[in-house]
């Protein structure tokens, strides 16, 4: 008999790459993914903690899995991810029927206890759950950064690859210090060993992943950072498009607005996170830059990289935001242009410093801040976007449309989403399109 698992993951890219390598394992473990909830025998949930919002999804998605249990006593459920690192135990007391919970730095471990936990009785093809235990695994685990985990990626040309793990910023408002520990690089020949790979296998684009990718190398001895990093992956032959989320402006350095500049395969696209417009309200959240600041790296990056785009992410209603600091975002969007941005209600989370921060804003008055900075980019974003029409624009082809099954999609080197009709076969392939129409979070074309 067969065994079967489910991954549903929230969250982040680091979370949707984490899910990646635990289908890898579960896959060299000799699962098979399962076409849906009744014919699976794990399920794991990989969560996220980032807002609240996000957290009652995971907690709303756990409680409809007590009856699942309850018809499929064999049924497996592991909580992975943020909210695992930060409740630990908690899950096993308020949902008892949890089998597993382990944090983001020990995904690895997810071997050993299906090996001890599932294991499958041949004469009755069924599991055996005589031994059936609660296990945890959120221990902190340093050496996470070279452990090499086996990858099952999507089909489409493209993939993420781990740089660096962690982070040491400590925003006010920010849980992953707390969840993904301390920031850890790994080794630029680790790095290109995967890419090499990657390339030998027919990918066309990386994407480097961190929380925080311009401090890459601050732990690795050989002076390696985030710019010859850069210069190092472009080497690999096949690989076309280089990309790299998540940049701190405090962090930016010339050299890799340099390496923009000169590295022809590094696309021209960058998302750097503002935040907020006010000066008080950056240095409460701890970013480490002021406004002005962040506005010469961007001056710096159009400069250099012309018809680059930047996208950022706003949070509205930070403790102590005055209508005059979020005027000052609001005049940060309409002065900066972005090409998108994501935007967000602060949100308490615990054990962070803002939570004991005075003057906390009422919720419907963040909401009406977030309402306007919505709406204020999405005449932003539309006027961007109808400039394209017209343009003739190179796409990496990821499959077909989430929203139109007959439709193909992918992105341009901006990062921008463009769907057209055409053939399966352009899956994986750089095509151009010439853009017909333009929406608000999507363009259309036709191939050329
Ligand atoms: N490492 C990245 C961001 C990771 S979290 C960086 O520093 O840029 C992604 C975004 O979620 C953040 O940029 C921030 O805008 C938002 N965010 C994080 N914590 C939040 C909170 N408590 N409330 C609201 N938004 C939050
Ligand atoms: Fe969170 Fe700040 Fe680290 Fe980004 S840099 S992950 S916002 S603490
Ligand atoms: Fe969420 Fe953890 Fe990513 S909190 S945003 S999944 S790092």
């Amino acid at each position: 008999m067969k065994k079967n698992f489910l991954i549903h993951t929230f969250g982040c890219q680091m979370n949707v790459h984490d899910s990646e390598k635990m289908a890898g394992i579960l896959t060299e473990s000799g699962f098979n993914e399962a076409g849906g909830h009744e014919s699976t025998d794990l399920i794991i949930l990989n969560t996220c903690s980032i807002r609240e919002k996000a957290e009652q999804k995971f907690f709303s998605e756990l409680g409809r899995l007590k009856a699942a249990k309850k018809r499929k006593p064999s049924l497996k459920i592991a909580v992975a991810g943020c909210i695992a690192q930060q409740e630990g135990e908690d899950i096993f007391k308020r949902f008892p029927y949890v089998d597993y919970v382990f944090g983001p730095n020990n995904i690895g471990k997810l071997k050993g206890w299906i090996d001890s936990a599932i294991t499958l009785n041949p004469e009755l093809g069924t599991y055996n759950t005589a031994n059936r235990q609660q296990a945890i695994d959120i221990a902190d685990n340093p050496s996470y950064h070279t452990m090499g985990l086996p990858v099952k990626r999507e089909e489409g040309g493209r993939a993420w690859v781990s740089i660096m793990y962690g982070c040491d910023n400590y925003c006010a408002y920010c849980v992953v210090p707390y969840t993904r520990g301390r920031e850890r690089s790994r080794p630029v020949e680790d790095i290109l060993h995967e890419v090499r790979t990657l390339s030998a296998n027919g990918c066309k684009e990386v994407t480097l992943l961190g929380q925080n990718v311009n401090s890459y190398g601050k732990n690795l001895s050989d002076g390696a950072d985030f710019s010859r990093l850069l210069y190092v992956i472009h080497e690999a032959e096949g690989i076309e498009r280089v990309r790299f989320v998540t940049s701190h402006p405090k962090d930016l350095s010339p050299h890799l607005v340099t390496a923009m500049k000169v590295l022809p395969k590094l696309c021209e696209h960058i998302h750097l996170p503002l935040q907020a417009g006010s000066d008080s309200v950056l240095k409460m959240m701890n970013r480490g830059y002021t406004y002005n600041e962040y506005v010469e790296k961007i001056q710096m990056l159009r400069a250099a990289v012309p018809g680059i785009a930047i996208t950022t992410d706003i949070i509205t209603g930070f403790p102590g935001e005055s209508e005059d600091d979020f005027n000052m975002t609001i005049s940060a969007l309409t002065d900066m242009e972005f090409d998108g941005i994501f935007a967000f209600k602060y949100s308490k989370r615990p054990g962070t410093a803002a939570l004991q921060f005075p003057f906390h804003i009422e919720e419907d008055v963040k909401s009406d801040r977030l309402a306007k900075v919505i709406e204020l980019q999405e005449s932003i974003t539309s006027g961007k976007n109808r400039r394209l029409i017209g343009e003739t624009l190179e796409v990496l082809v990821e499959g077909a449309s989430k929203t139109d099954r007959s439709r193909l999609t992918g992105r341009t080197r901006t990062n921008k989403i463009v769907n057209y009709c055409g053939d399966k076969e352009d899956i994986g392939r750089l095509v151009n399109i010439k853009i017909l129409e333009a929406g608000q979070h999507s363009l259309f074309g036709e191939k050329i």
